[in-house]
């Protein structure tokens, strides 16, 4: 038998680590799930593959559903037009477009170029208008 005191540390250690492997695989299976793209996202390419980049798939909804239109079209100056804006990197880092809110404050950094960057090559700036279609390809096979 061991002493009481000494039983309870190890139950609370087995818990952490029961969570901390639980969280491992819910962060798997997060980023294991392929990219997606779904009606009215934009693909914005004026730049990105002449650069080396895959376009960037824009999920207007995904964030429609979370800011008011103005806080983007008002405050942040995107033009309503899809590819109607000049973005570069370079501005994104600066704080603006984009980089206004992924800042690695307000929502990941820049630093996942695959989570933008996720159209497949060759497909042009354009509103997506059929979720038949697919645009996106899988985050894991996306890296360049
Ligand atoms: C938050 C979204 C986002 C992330 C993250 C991101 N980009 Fe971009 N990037 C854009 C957008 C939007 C454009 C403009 C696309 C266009 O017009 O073709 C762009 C354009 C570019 C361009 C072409 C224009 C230029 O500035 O030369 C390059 C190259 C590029 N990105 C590289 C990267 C690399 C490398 C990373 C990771 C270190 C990265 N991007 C991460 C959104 C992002
Ligand atoms: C998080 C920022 C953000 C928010 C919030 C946002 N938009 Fe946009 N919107 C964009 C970006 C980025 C583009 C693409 C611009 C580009 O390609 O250069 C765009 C493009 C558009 C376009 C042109 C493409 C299309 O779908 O026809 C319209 C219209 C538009 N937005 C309307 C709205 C309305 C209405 C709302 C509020 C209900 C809204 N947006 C909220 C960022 C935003
Ligand atoms: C007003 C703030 C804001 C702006 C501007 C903004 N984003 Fe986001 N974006 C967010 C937030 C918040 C999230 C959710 C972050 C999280 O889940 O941690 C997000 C998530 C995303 C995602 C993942 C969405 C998904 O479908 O899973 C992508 C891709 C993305 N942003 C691309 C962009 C690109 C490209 C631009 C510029 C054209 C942009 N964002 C501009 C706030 C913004």
């Amino acid at each position: 038998m061991q002493p009481l005191l000494l039983r309870n540390i190890k139950q609370v250690s087995m818990r952490r680590v029961a969570i901390v492997c639980i969280s491992g695989l819910i962060s798997f299976l997060f980023f294991a799930m392929p990219a997606t793209a779904e009606y009215g996202d934009v693909v914005i390419n004026n730049y990105a593959e002449k650069q080396g980049m895959r376009p960037v798939i824009f999920s207007h909804w995904f964030h429609r559903i979370r800011y008011a239109c103005k806080v983007c079209h008002a405050d942040l100056g995107f033009k309503f037009k899809a590819g109607g804006n000049d973005i570069t990197m370079f501005k994104i880092i600066d704080g603006q477009y984009c980089g206004a809110c992924h800042n690695g404050k307000i929502a990941w950094s820049v630093k996942n170029c695959n989570l933008c960057h996720s159209a497949k090559p060759g497909t042009p700036t354009q509103v997506h208008e059929s979720t038949a279609q697919e645009l996106a390809i899988p985050y894991d096979r996306g890296a360049r």
